[in-house]
Formats: C-alpha cells, sequence, structure tokens
C-alpha cells in the first residue's frame, strides 16, 4: 500500500513538472537508475578479482594517438576478460569482431566500450573547437557535437575523449585550438553545450555516445605553455577558473573525466587525491567513471611521485584514476596489490561499478554490436551544411578597411600563400575519419565562384608553410599586381604547429610567410590576410600591413565556400574571440580577466583602458603597452552597432538575500544596428566588484546573447544578476557574495561598454 501511495505521488510529481525539468533529468537520470544499480551489483559479485581488474584497463587498437605501450595478443585478453575499453578502433567490422569475442567468449560476457578522439566531428569535419568557441553560439555547438555522436556511433564508438574544458591563456601551448578559449563562463556554457550534443537526451540512445571531460585538470596552464610541463596555481584560482567548466560539464551529465598528465601543485592529476577524490568524488558527487590520459599512470615514474610501474598503479587507482589508459600498469599490478592489500578490495568494486554502471546506461549489454551498414561511407548533405554554418559563424573578422566584402563586379582577385589549396591543414587536429579529400579549399570555392561571376582568379602558392625559400615570391606578387583585390592565405600547419605537442616559442607566422606578405603588401594592391590558426598570433606587424584580416582558424571540410561566401559578403562575419590576442609575445600571458595590481597601468576605470603612457612605478613594460592587440570577445562584421549605456534596476541590493538566492538585480542596454547591412551581434555582460576580501579580476564575463538586427534596428538587451555570478570562494565549499561595489557593463567587447554601479551591502 505504501509503495503503490509512493509510485501515485511520483507520478502526480512528474505530471506537475515542466518539460524542461524532465529533459534535464534523463540526461543525468544514468547516475542514479534502481535498474542499472540492480544490474551492477549483480554482475560484480560474479566477478572474480582478474575480471575487475579487467574493466579497469584500456587499450590502443589501431593507430596510436600517443607513444605505445599497449599488448598484444588481444583476442586472448578479451577472452580472459582482461580488456575493459579499446580507443582507436574505428573500422566498424573490427569493433564487432572484439565485441563478439567479448560477448560470446569471455566467461562474464562483459561489453567493451570502444572510445575515440571525436573532438569536432568524426567524417564530417566541423571548425576545431576555438573555432565552435568563437560563435558564441552553444546551440551550433549541440547539434556540431550531436552529428558527431550519430555518425561516431554508426561505426561503433560510444565514447568520445571530448570535450576538451581545459581553459587555455598562453597561446605558446598547441592544445588551446582544443577548448574555448581563456574564459571559464564561455568554457562552461560550451563545456554544457558538447555534453548535452553528445551524450543526446538519454545515454541509452543508439545514437548518444558518452562524454569525457578532459583534461583533469589545469593541464591548460602548464608553465611557459610547454605541453606537459608543470602547473603551480592557488586554490581560489583552480577552484574559480580551472574547475568551473569540468563541474558545468559533470552537472550536465557527462559520464566520464579523462584525469591530466600535469602536476598540480605536485602531485600530479593522475595521482591526484585532493582533486580526484576530494572534488570531483565527494563535493560534487560525481558517479561517473575517470580514465587517465594516455600512459599518465606510467608517466607517475618520470614525475618522480612512483619508483616503479607497481607504486604508480598504486598511487593513480587510490587517488580515484578509475581506468588506466595504454600503461598496462593495473593489468600487471592491480590484482597483486588488493593481494597484499595495499588496495583495498572495495576500491576496486567501486571502480568496477563506475565503469559497468557507464557501460549499463549505454545500453552497451542489450545491443552490443554496431549495425555495420549504417557506417557513414559519404558526407550527408545535411551535416555537410552545418559544417558549413559552422565554419561562417566561427570566423573572427579582426581588421577591415573598407575592402571586405569584395564588391561584386571585381575583376580578378589574387589568391595567395601556401594554405589557400592545403586539404589537410583544413581538418585542423585531432580529425578522427575525416578525409582530406572531403575538404574544399578556399583555392577551390573560389575558382567556381569566379566562373559563377565572371571574375579572374590567379593563384600563386608563394611559399611553403614553414618555407624558408623565397623563389615563389616573384610569381606571388606578378599575381598580386594584376589583382583588384589580394587575398592572403596564410598561417599555420594543423597537424605539426597545432594540438597535442604542438607547443611553439614564437607565435607569428611561420617559416618566411612574413616577408611573403611584405612582398605582397609592397605592392600597394588592397590585401585581406586569411589567417589559418589554432592560436592567437602575434599580429602587430601584419595588422599594420594589410587592410583587413580575417581569422578562419581550421575549418573543417567546408572551409572554402563558408569562406567565400563570408570574404564576398554572401554571409557577414559573426565570431568574436575567445582568447585575448597579444600585441607581442612578451606580454603572454594575457587574458582579459587579469587581477588590477597595486599599480595598474590601466588606472582605476576598470572598462577603458588607456595606452601606458610614460609613468614609472607602474606595472607595465618599458617597451610595450599593457592592451592586447585584439581583446576577448572582439569581432567586427559588415554592420556596425551602437550600444547606450548600462541600467540598472537598483542602486544597491542586500548580500543576505543575495546569498539567499534573491534579490537579483537587472541590467539592460539599447543595442542598435547603426549600419546599413543585418548583422549578428555578441552582447557581453560584465562585472567588476571592489571592496571585497581578495582582490577580484578587472572583469569578468557573466553572461552573453547574439543577436540579429536589420539594419536601424534596436533591441533592449537584459540580463539578470544574482548569487551565481557573484559569489566568492571562501574556502572548501563555500562561496559567498560580499558587500562590495559592483560595476556592470554589457558590452561588444572586453574593452568597451558604459558602466552602471550598485553598492551590495
Ligand atoms: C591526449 C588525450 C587523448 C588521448 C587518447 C592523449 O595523448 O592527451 O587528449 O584523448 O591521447 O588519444
Amino acid at each position: 500500500m505504501n509503495n503503490l501511495r509512493s509510485v501515485l505521488s511520483v507520478l502526480l510529481l512528474l505530471c506537475l513538472l515542466p518539460i524542461t525539468f524532465n529533459s534535464a533529468q534523463t540526461r543525468t537520470q544514468w547516475q542514479n537508475s534502481p535498474d542499472i544499480e540492480r544490474r551492477v551489483e549483480a554482475l560484480l559479485k560474479q566477478m572474480s578479482l582478474e575480471e575487475k581488474v579487467g574493466q579497469l584497463n584500456q587499450y590502443s587498437y589501431g593507430m596510436p594517438t600517443g607513444p605505445s605501450t599497449g599488448r598484444s595478443a588481444v583476442e586472448e585478453a578479451i577472452k580472459r576478460g582482461e580488456v575493459g575499453s579499446f580507443l582507436n578502433v574505428t573500422d566498424p567490422a573490427l569493433s564487432n569482431k572484439l565485441q563478439h569475442i567479448a560477448m560470446e567468449q569471455s566467461r562474464l560476457k562483459i561489453p567493451i566500450i570502444f572510445g575515440l578522439d571525436v573532438i569536432h566531428g568524426y567524417r564530417t569535419t566541423f571548425p576545431v573547437p576555438l573555432g565552435l568557441a568563437s560563435t558564441w553560439d552553444a546551440n551550433l555547438v549541440e547539434r556540431v557535437s550531436r552529428i558527431a555522436a550519430q555518425e561516431a556511433t554508426a561505426s561503433g564508438i560510444r565514447w568520445t575523449f571530448s570535450p576538451m574544458v581545459d581553459i587555455a591563456r598562453d597561446p605558446r601551448w598547441g592544445r588551446i585550438v582544443e577548448g574555448a578559449g581563456e574564459d571559464p563562463y564561455l568554457g562552461s556554457i560550451m563545456a554544457r553545450a558538447y555534453v548535452r550534443g553528445y551524450q543526446g537526451e538519454t545515454l541509452g540512445g543508439s545514437q548518444s555516445m558518452a562524454a569525457c571531460a578532459k583534461h583533469y585538470v589545469a593541464y591548460g596552464a602548464a608553465e611557459g605553455g610547454r605541453d606537459y610541463n608543470s602547473v603551480d596555481m592557488s586554490e581560489r584560482q583552480l577552484r574559480e577558473v580551472y574547475l568551473t567548466p569540468f563541474r558545468a560539464a559533470v552537472n550536465a551529465g557527462v559520464a566520464t573525466l579523462m584525469s591530466s598528465f600535469n602536476t598540480i601543485n605536485g602531485v600530479p592529476g593522475s595521482a591526484n587525491d585532493f582533486t580526484l577524490n576530494q572534488v570531483l568524488r565527494r563535493e560534487w558527487n560525481f558517479r561517473g567513471f575517470v580514465v587517465s590520459d594516455w600512459g599518465a599512470v606510467g608517466e607517475l615514474i618520470p614525475h618522480g611521485v612512483a619508483n616503479d610501474l607497481a607504486s604508480a598503479t598504486r598511487k593513480g587507482f587510490l587517488a580515484g584514476v578509475d581506468m588506466d589508459m595504454e600503461s598496462n600498469a593495473y593489468f600487471k599490478h592491480l590484482a597483486n596489490a588488493v593481494k597484499t592489500r595495499e588496495v583495498p578490495q572495495s576500491a576496486v568494486d567501486e571502480a568496477v561499478r563506475r565503469i559497468l554502471r557507464v557501460k549499463f546506461a549505454l545500453g552497451l549489454f542489450d545491443k552490443p554490436y554496431v549495425d555495420e551498414k549504417n557506417a557513414i561511407a559519404t558526407l550527408p548533405s545535411a551535416n555537410v551544411a552545418a559544417a558549413r554554418e559552422a565554419a561562417e559563424k566561427s570566423f573572427v573578422l579582426l581588421k577591415n578597411e573598407a575592402i571586405l566584402p569584395i564588391r561584386s563586379g571585381v575583376r580578378t582577385v589574387a589568391l595567395i600563400g601556401p594554405l589557400a589549396d592545403s586539404r589537410a591543414d583544413m581538418l585542423g587536429a585531432w580529425s578522427a575519419q575525416g578525409k582530406a579529400d572531403d575538404v574544399i579549399t578556399l583555392r577551390a570555392a573560389l575558382e567556381a565562384r569566379s566562373k559563377r561571376d565572371g571574375f579572374k582568379l590567379v593563384y600563386a602558392k608563394g611559399t611553403e608553410i614553414r618555407g624558408t625559400s623565397d623563389s615563389g615570391f616573384a610569381e606571388a606578387t606578378a599575381a598580386a599586381s594584376q589583382a583588384d583585390v589580394v587575398l592572403l592565405a596564410l598561417g599555420e600547419d594543423s597537424s605539426w604547429m597545432t594540438g597535442e605537442a604542438g607547443s611553439r616559442a614564437f607565435i607569428d607566422l611561420p617559416g618566411n610567410q612574413q616577408q611573403l606578405l611584405e612582398r605582397v603588401a609592397a605592392t600597394g594592391k588592397p590585401t585581406a590576410l586569411v589567417l589559418f590558426s589554432g592560436r592567437p598570433l602575434a599580429l602587430t606587424q601584419v595588422s599594420s600591413k594589410v587592410q583587413a584580416i580575417v581569422e578562419a582558424w581550421a575549418p573543417g571540410v567546408q572551409a572554402g565556400p563558408a569562406l567565400e561566401r563570408v570574404l564576398f559578403g554572401d554571409a557577414s562575419p559573426s565570431g568574436r574571440l575567445t582568447v585575448t590576442f597579444p600585441r607581442s609575445l612578451g606580454q603572454v600571458p594575457i587574458f582579459h580577466s587579469m587581477l588590477n595590481t597595486g599599480r595598474p597601468a590601466v588606472g582605476l576605470d576598470l572598462t577603458r583602458p588607456p595606452t601606458n603612457g610614460n609613468e614609472k612605478f607602474k606595472s607595465r613594460y618599458v617597451d610595450e603597452q599593457n592592451v592586447p592587440l585584439y581583446p576577448f570577445g572582439f569581432g567586427l562584421t559588415y554592420t556596425s552597432f551602437e550600444y547606450s549605456a548600462t541600467q540598472s534596476s537598483a542602486q544597491q541590493t542586500s548580500v543576505v538575500e543575495l546569498n539567499a538566492g534573491r534579490g537579483q538585480v537587472r541590467v539592460t542596454a539599447d543595442v542598435k544596428n547603426t549600419g546599413s547591412r543585418v548583422g549578428e551581434e555578441v552582447v557581453q555582460l560584465y562585472i567588476g566588484l571592489r571592496g571585497t576580501s581578495v582582490a577580484r579580476p578587472v572583469r569578468e564575463l557573466k553572461g552573453f546573447q547574439r543577436l540579429s538586427l536589420q539594419p536601424g534596428e534596436s533591441r533592449r538587451v537584459e540580463f539578470t544578476i544574482g548569487r551565481d555570478e557573484l559569489a566568492i570562494w571562501q574556502s572548501g565549499t563555500t562561496y559567498k557574495v560580499e558587500p562590495a561595489e559592483l560595476t556592470i557593463w554589457i558590452a561588444p567587447n572586453a574593452e568597451s561598454g558604459t558602466p552602471t554601479k550598485i553598492m551590495l551591502k
């Protein structure tokens, strides 16, 4: 009777709940499903210690994505129940073959989970994540990730090692291209969008794959921007900046996390009891599992926190790394560590539980195989259209002296540079099953357009990406000389200079591309640079020589058509920077939410940093300004927008109310399209706090909205600010709003806007 009553009350409650709540529930319900828990416990009871440890091993099978330490004779290993997961199996027939062995020849028939780095598309390659973030369009990112999941699951991949939610503030770091940039608020919005896209409405959907938020944690703060390097940072910075997007991913129901290579205050991310057991498990109640990064358990030895693989096993495992990717450490040493009581059996059971929970939630036990007929053979046209849309929205117009869009009726266009026709470089780092053959380059797209529009296209490569020879310069300048407008396609090669192990000590144009640019510019022809890069470059010497700059990142399969449409004005550029572009390398690290210092060169007006002047004893360089070349949030388009001053609903509000989750303040501004073309604007909300117990960033991003406005159209934009936006980390798990003077401004980028002030009393 009691049971019946509780069932009825649950049903009643469900009917009363709004749809959105139901959707959020289904997205996270895998974590607390009684049915799944029952099945996990039943299976766990039947498992031997060796079979349990088997679930904790992951091996690469196929193209390695790290230094291989893997094992051979995998088929026998599967039969013995020694393999919990494979990564890098992309052939559905092979995945079925391996799965059949697990499901038919292993004692307990536990399915294998196949993982892959599906980072920005599977077969249909979208812009690299830094480009996707530049769209400031979470719905688009969710859609793109959904498409990636549909394509990848059709090949048997039910787990992606994405999103990378590492905050990155150092453009030297090659992996800055894999994330959403420098800001924890934007990073959190993007983290959630990826998780929702990959995992779908429910993890059990046949087109859903488990997401993996990586690299936990602070990997993006590698000293000097050198990959895999150490990280030393305060707990405040860790919690308020670097952990923030991971928390957003966990709240969105992410099924897995990947522990990082780097040390955090001396303790490697893959042996870090504080970040893994304390923060992730105890504070955030994360119920999925943690996989190490490639070989990261074994790397505890060179880090110096383990003497041998046996102690690396103990340290990694006890710190909370459930699955060992490619170190072969758990396989060799974990069972013995349990037998010698160095590792409690209960800890192994718990790790196995976490992994089985995700496998059950994915429905792998009930539907372990992939239908080989469904694998993607050609690019679906709807996905190609999405790739073009994403690319168009990812481009950031950094400079434009009235030469873009290229006017119709242009007679000769010169296209010059090593990136104009390089298909592979358009795919970007980590392109999964992306194929260079699927890419339409800028050259190909312009050729097609030149035929349609009847202009002449002259192409010259000019030099190689990392070239040193100037033998192609003469042809390039000859092409430029005969043109009405020159398009320079320059930048980085995406596989060597961006992504993992792609750190650079110089962040200017590689090889002799700067010389090529200068030679072309010297012809005096109006020149637009289309820049392909996986990071902010120091463009001071570039921007003084060309009339326009379009940052195109690595745009994916539709690079050419998307660029051609934006360059000719069929579409308007609408991306905005999610990383600060420095004036020079010496300014690095430079990001919008820095502290003010006691001797700020920027003065106390938080929104308008002036040039440094010549004052002594200021926090500045004697030979460089403090301000960046292009600030966070910046991007031009083909129209212009005007912002009114920011207005607030109150001049003061109560801290007690705010801390109780009430007392929100509303702020508004009017944004007007003052140009003659329709345009998209990314309206940004910044705050600054003064009078608090600790120094706060000069500005923090706390909201944004993307608007499309017709010429002359004006729209009132409104944001609400409350506890979530204002609370400051105190200690442990405590966050509080403090009495302070709050400055708020609604602005087109981090360096403009007219603020309003509110006292928090
Ligand atoms: C990278 C990870 C990646 C893993 C598997 C590692 O080298 O750091 O980001 O997911 O390899 O390919």
